[in-house]
């Protein structure tokens, strides 16, 4: 088991029975997901992603990846929102080297993402670095009619067209959408973009282990067999009914905190800074799985020992509904030990010889036993080290707890009817073909 949970510091704060009952309503939970038969079944095709993704899919996207070697690409724009992007972003931001910007390795392409938003200050200067960079791009969208992801590909498009001729633009660009339908699957034919498809029962959030996530992260230059082989070995690990299953266990724990309990905010803690957007992708599978019926845990994020100089102080002292989940790293995958000073005017030589990783361990222990004595329950997950191998793992651990979650919380972890709101609102002030009479509405709600 790549994925391990210790639930010991929620102890002092619930019942050792209530934790039974709790487990018990998670392993039924575990009955429903495994037996497909519960709220939102047409979207469980993540379940075996990694024990089902066939040999040849991870060679189309390696194959591109050489492809595009070849051709001396070293930009690589990926366009997409929500879980059409934050997957890939949390793994390249992972497994990336901190400095990767600075360093500028050669032969792996920098992969930044683009259509995560709708600022023009944005859009201009990606044109600025695309104007500089021998570019490709990937475009994302499983619905193929996202408005962000859509107004970033018309200025991409427009760029490699202009830039490499029209021809040569099929070649730079691949799309990531529906077998069938959407626009980019009409433009795609069209125009002959390679395409890699979307499965029809694979949600947004659900979807880092479809070409949506494995595409980006091999051009990125990382190892996707290893990461489907983590999240494999995780598959086939949670598939125990057994109150020992950590995902049972996070799911049992969480529920119990928030309906006995009042806890309202859940907040994901690493001591790695590699992880800050591991916080941003499990937000998006927790909030827009759960999130809903006037229901749900608010996940928030944070990043220590950084954050514990800002928030550290509302975690410690502030209203007490919320629990914290860490996910630690066990193991630094680099080692760089504190030197001594003959003046030690900073009076860090008690700590020479020491492991900069033993300071921040020491940091993470005294914050858990400070937080617990301020009453913040905390769970913790935790992985050996940080690569592609356990990466895929913890993606799989948090998808498969999520939907254990949501069933013992009642709602359908499946889907999302509640990001539709803003969108109407949004086309009916933008005045969008159709929606003439909500603009008549929008427009008369706000005096114009
Ligand atoms: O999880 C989801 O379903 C959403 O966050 C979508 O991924 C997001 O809205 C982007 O949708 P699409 O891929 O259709 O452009």
């Amino acid at each position: 088991m790549m994925v391990k949970i210790n639930v010991g510091g929620c102890a002092s704060f619930v019942k050792e029975t209530e934790y039974k009952n709790y487990l018990e309503k998670a392993l039924q939970a575990f009955d429903v997901l495994e037996a497909e038969n519960g709220a939102g079944n047409d979207f469980l095709g993540w379940k075996h992603l990694p024990s089902q993704t066939p040999e040849s899919l991870v060679k189309e996207c390696e194959d591109i990846r050489d492809d595009w070697k070849a051709k001396g690409i070293d930009l690589v724009v990926v366009i997409g929102i929500g879980g059409s992007y934050l997957g890939a972003k949390c793994a390249v931001e992972a497994l990336s080297h901190s400095f990767a910007k600075e360093l500028r390795k050669a032969g792996t392409p920098d992969v930044v993402f683009a259509g995560n938003n709708l600022s023009e200050d944005y859009a201009a200067e990606l044109i600025d670095l695309m104007k500089e960079r021998n570019t490709a791009c990937v475009v994302i969208s499983k619905s193929g009619t996202t408005t962000e992801p859509a107004v970033a590909f018309r200025i991409v498009k427009q760029h490699i067209e202009e830039t490499y001729g029209k021809a040569e633009a099929s070649s730079r660009i691949v799309a990531v959408t529906d077998a069938h339908k959407g626009a980019l699957k009409t433009l795609s034919t069209q125009e002959a973009y390679r395409t890699f498809v979307v499965p029809d029962n694979v949600g947004g959030r659900f979807s880092v282990l479809t070409p949506v996530g494995l595409l980006p992260i091999v051009l990125a230059g990382f190892d996707i067999r290893a990461m489907l082989e983590g999240a494999a070995e995780e598959e086939k690990a949670l598939s125990c009914r057994c109150e020992s299953n950590p995902a049972v266990e996070y799911a049992a724990m969480r529920n119990l905190l928030h309906t006995e309990y009042g806890k309202a905010i859940e907040i994901l803690v690493s001591f790695n800074p590699k992880f800050q957007y591991l916080g941003e992708w499990w937000k998006q599978l927790y909030g827009e799985s759960e999130g809903k019926d006037t229901k749900g845990i608010y996940p928030a994020s944070v990043i220590y020992t950084t954050d514990l100089h800002s928030l550290g102080q509302f975690v410690q002292d502030g209203a007490r509904n919320m629990f914290e989940t860490v996910v630690t790293v066990e193991n630094s995958n680099r080692c760089v030990t504190i030197g001594s000073d003959a003046q030690n005017l900073d009076q860090l030589n008690y700590l020479a010889g020491k492991h900069v990783e033993h300071c921040n361990a020491m940091a993470q222990l005294g914050t858990k036993l400070a937080h617990i004595d301020g009453g913040v329950p905390q769970l913790e997950i935790s992985v050996e080290r940080i690569n592609e191998k356990t990466l895929g793992a913890i993606f799989y651990f948090f998808e498969f707890a999520c939907g254990i979650s949501a069933y013992v919380l009642g709602v359908n972890p499946f889907n999302q009817p509640g990001v539709e709101a803003y969108k109407k609102n949004m086309f009916a002030l933008l005045e969008k073909p159709g929606f003439e009479e909500q603009t008549k509405a929008i427009k008369a709600r706000l005096g114009k």
